[in-house]
């Protein structure tokens, strides 16, 4: 997501509980395009936090202390949760976690009540999402109880070739979008392939 955003022209900021790792991060991503111009820095979360814009991209089940220990950076800006709540079963097999707030976005909200919080980018395969030179074939599904969350998180995703940015309503829907990764990666292991989504009958 990282190079990705970089590759369209944002300045992006890395961050990790470790910057050193944030910052080898970064030089990796640096080597591979090295004719890119990528505009890309490491950082520890709390600084990355102090960016315009934040996506929080950790596991889901640290999405609630990491938010919580960012809050007060998080104020006033918006914040885009793009984890998925899945536990894995067995071989082959992910489950949705049912959260007491219905969702990860949800519980990144009341752990940050005062960003605005949009929910995008969960059905975005990352392997195709770091193939800078392809577009990428997705509709990216995004809601939030703050129309500004929605139209920045929009506005975003758009730049991404090949994207096309839907507006799945308030946040409430976001449990649905995210536990819908389970049919992906389903559908990834039995059809040995990185499956999206696109809906259909929607022009915009
Ligand atoms: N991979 C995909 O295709 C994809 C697609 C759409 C959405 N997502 C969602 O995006 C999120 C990130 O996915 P990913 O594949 O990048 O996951 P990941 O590599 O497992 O985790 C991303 C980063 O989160 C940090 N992290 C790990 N455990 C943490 C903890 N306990 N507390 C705070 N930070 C922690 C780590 O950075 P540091 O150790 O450097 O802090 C790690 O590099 C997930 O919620 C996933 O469901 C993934």
């Amino acid at each position: 997501m990282a190079a990705r955003l970089a590759s369209v022209g944002y300045d992006v900021t890395i961050g990790s509980r470790a910057e050193d790792r944030a910052r080898e991060a970064c030089r990796a991503l640096v080597a591979r395009w090295p004719d890119r111009g990528l505009r890309l820095s490491g950082a520890d979360n709390a600084a990355a936090a102090a960016a315009d814009l934040v996506v929080m991209a950790t596991p889901w089940d640290a999405a609630a202390a990491t938010s919580s220990e960012l809050a007060g950076t998080l104020a006033g800006k918006v914040g885009i949760s793009m984890g998925n709540a899945l536990v894995k079963i067995g071989p082959g097999e992910l489950q949705p976690v049912l959260l007491a707030r219905g969702s990860v976005a949800a519980t990144v909200q009341a752990a940050a009540p005062d960003a605005y919080v949009a929910a995008a980018f969960h059905h975005l395969p990352a392997k195709e999402l770091g193939e800078l030179d392809q577009p990428v074939d997705c509709d990216v599904l995004v809601c939030s109880d703050h129309p500004f969350a929605t139209s920045t998180t929009t506005e975003l995703a758009s730049k991404i070739p090949g994207v096309r940015v839907l507006d799945a309503g308030r946040l409430a829907n976001a449990g649905t979008i995210e536990s819908f990764v389970a049919v992906l990666i389903s559908l990834n292991i039995r059809y040995k392939t990185h499956s999206a989504v696109r809906i259909t009958g929607v022009e915009v």
